[in-house]
């Protein structure tokens, strides 16, 4: 085993992919879930805007405003100390201008305590990721499977599958490395091209359903811990069924209730 580390920052992460050293990367929403994740020795907590569809009861991302954001972010950041702290830019809160995302990133880090922003696209958003950067925003890429272009893509679908498209997000890839990304998640592609990616950048790489050869992993929370009783995607790990723990629980309660077996003497003050 290595040394211990503490305090994460993005300038760890690198030093994790040269040590080869693997990045647990999940998701909250919010204080409980934020502690959670740092207790549990997670090195980057994301709050993602997979909050749509977790928290907020969304059908997708592109629903999510930086409104719903800021004030999950804030509550997140109260309950992560050690690990590092992502801000996920929701749709169209950076992509009209450079501009318009030091703006909005600007609000993320200064107004909910991130200590970084995610954003999704290739060459596209180069130009802004060295924008930020500049501006001393750290930003991390996501390319693949972008959901915040569920409408675009036709729904979720695995991407990077022919030859083509394999290219183009390697050249995604080199473009958000050289404009000073610092870290890449990898969403929804072939595990081959993820690992040819990993391989080809200094910065880590950190993968949902791109395969095991990924600096890192990531997982949205409500999936890895089973929280809700519907279909889990098959990139996700289930580690605990919780929807089924807080079923068993609350219809126990009901019924004591219900039973006058709740409260007892232990839950009553007296006079
Ligand atoms: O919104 C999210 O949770 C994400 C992760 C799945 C990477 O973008």
């Amino acid at each position: 085993m290595g040394k211990e580390i503490s305090k994460i920052r993005v300038t760890t992460l690198r030093q994790m992919k040269e040590a080869g050293r693997k990045i647990a990367m999940l998701t909250a929403y919010d204080t409980i879930t934020g502690r959670w994740a740092d207790a549990g020795g997670i090195d980057v907590v994301l709050v993602g805007d997979s909050l749509g569809n977790t928290a907020l009861g969304l059908d997708n991302p592109t629903q999510v405003t930086l409104r719903d954001m800021l004030p999950h972010c804030v509550a997140v950041a109260r309950g992560v100390r050690r690990a590092l702290r992502v801000g996920d830019m929701p749709f169209m809160t950076y992509k009209i201008s450079p501009e318009q995302a030091l703006e909005n990133c600007g609000r993320m880090i200064q107004e909910s305590n991130m200590e970084a922003v995610k954003l999704e696209g290739g060459r596209e958003v180069a130009l802004t990721v060295e924008r930020l950067v500049g501006a001393g925003i750290p930003v991390m890429g996501h390319i693949g499977l972008t959901p915040q272009s569920y409408h675009a893509m036709g729904g979720y679908r695995v991407q990077g599958r022919d030859e083509a498209a394999a290219q183009r997000l390697l050249d995604d890839a080199q473009a958000l490395a050289a404009a000073g990304a610092f870290a890449l998640v990898l969403e929804g592609i072939p595990a081959e091209l993820a690992a040819r990616i990993t391989a080809e950048l200094a910065i880590p790489t950190i993968g949902i359903g791109a395969g095991g050869d990924c600096d890192g992993q990531v997982l949205v929370l409500a999936d890895m811990l089973g929280m809700t009783d519907t279909r889990r995607p098959r990139l996700a790990r289930q580690y605990a069924d919780f929807y089924s723990l807080a079923q068993a629980a609350i219809q126990t309660y009901a019924q004591e209730v219900r039973d006058g077996d709740f409260p007892g003497p232990e839950n009553t003050y007296g006079g």
